[in-house]
């Protein structure tokens, strides 16, 4: 039966059920087809969506501001240093104001915190457009490509390789609920949180997958159905980058460590990347890599979202 997830905010995939993101990921395959049979369905005529960005993006704000206008929508991104926001402006009040205005509101911020603090006062749905926390929009669009190349994400075998960021912990808290095995390969001192890891392996457990952590990036990968890595240096970390360089390099996807996942296994990045660090050009750009697919998908993923949400 169809779960009904309108008005909900969408800040975490740990507020969703596995049932919820199966919803969220079909809506996203049927308007994908939609778009390529050349329909428009304006499900969202009239409709607006506030965009307030604190970090810069390419992928989030594009496909977001796109999908508004291809749904009969319109979308307003507001630079938070443009906003009275930057002057003072308490995130309350801003909430306040905005969803009086619009029916939506995606933010990108550092501090998850500050999303939790905009959805507890807005009355309009909050997105998560990446937080120091998570990415759970990233990891829509990132299933939606896994299901398209490989069938069920249900388990399947899924190898993080490097640092254990936001991107990670919502692969992680995804993966779970969908009854995947999600192997992460992480050095010291830079492990996902120890909160999400807890939380995410009573969901797995529950879904019939697992969530396992190691140093070794060998034995993440070893028959992974997903190799998926991400930048050793987050936005905002720009001070830790050395230290960061250092401690990720034995951390690499390449060619070497690729031949020890399945045959089949996909190479999957949010984007941006970095050629030569976390993954080789010859990888990334290779005949395995799903990226280009993966950061389509973010358009089709956040129409369906933006339609069950609004
Ligand atoms: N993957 C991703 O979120 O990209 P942007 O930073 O370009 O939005
Ligand atoms: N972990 C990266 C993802 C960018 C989309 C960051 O937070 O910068």
């Amino acid at each position: 039966m169809a779960v009904n997830l309108r008005g909900r905010h969408f800040l975490s995939l740990r507020d969703f059920t596995g049932e919820e993101i199966r919803q969220i990921l079909d809506t996203a395959k049927a308007l994908k087809l939609e778009h390529y049979a050349g329909r428009r369905p304006p499900l969202l005529a009239g409709k607006s969506l506030a965009m307030i960005f604190q970090k810069h993006s390419t992928r989030t704000r594009v496909s977001f501001e796109v999908g508004m206008s291809q749904l009969g929508g319109t979308a307003h991104y507001l630079g938070a240093d443009q906003i009275q926001l930057s002057r003072g402006e308490s995130i309350a009040d801003t909430a306040r104001v905005l969803s009086r205005y619009v029916d939506g509101i995606v933010a990108r911020v550092y501090a998850h915190s500050d999303l939790v603090e905009l959805a507890k006062w807005s009355r309009v749905p909050v997105i998560n457009g990446l937080s120091d926390y998570s990415h759970p929009c990233q990891i829509l669009a990132d299933f939606q490509t896994l299901e398209e190349k490989l069938g069920t994400a249900t388990g399947k075998k899924i190898a993080w390789v490097g640092d254990g960021n936001n991107v990670a912990h919502s692969w992680i808290f995804g993966g779970a609920k969908l009854g995947c095995h999600v192997a992460l390969a992480t050095p010291k001192g830079y492990e996902p949180d120890a909160g999400v890891m807890a939380a995410a392996r009573v969901d797995a457990e529950r879904a019939g997958g697992r969530v396992t952590l190691s140093v070794d990036p060998l034995e993440a990968v070893r028959d992974a159905d997903v190799v998926v890595t991400d930048v050793w240096v987050s936005m905002g970390q720009d001070k830790e980058k050395e230290a960061r360089l250092q401690a990720f390099r034995p951390y690499q996807v390449n060619a070497g460590l690729l031949e020890k996942a399945r045959p089949h296994a996909i190479v999957m990045h949010c984007l941006p990347a970095h050629r030569g660090e976390e993954v080789t050009a010859d990888v990334i750009d290779g005949p395995r890599s799903v990226v280009w697919d993966e950061a389509e998908n973010r358009l089709h993923a956040q129409k369906a979202l933006l339609a069950l949400l609004m």
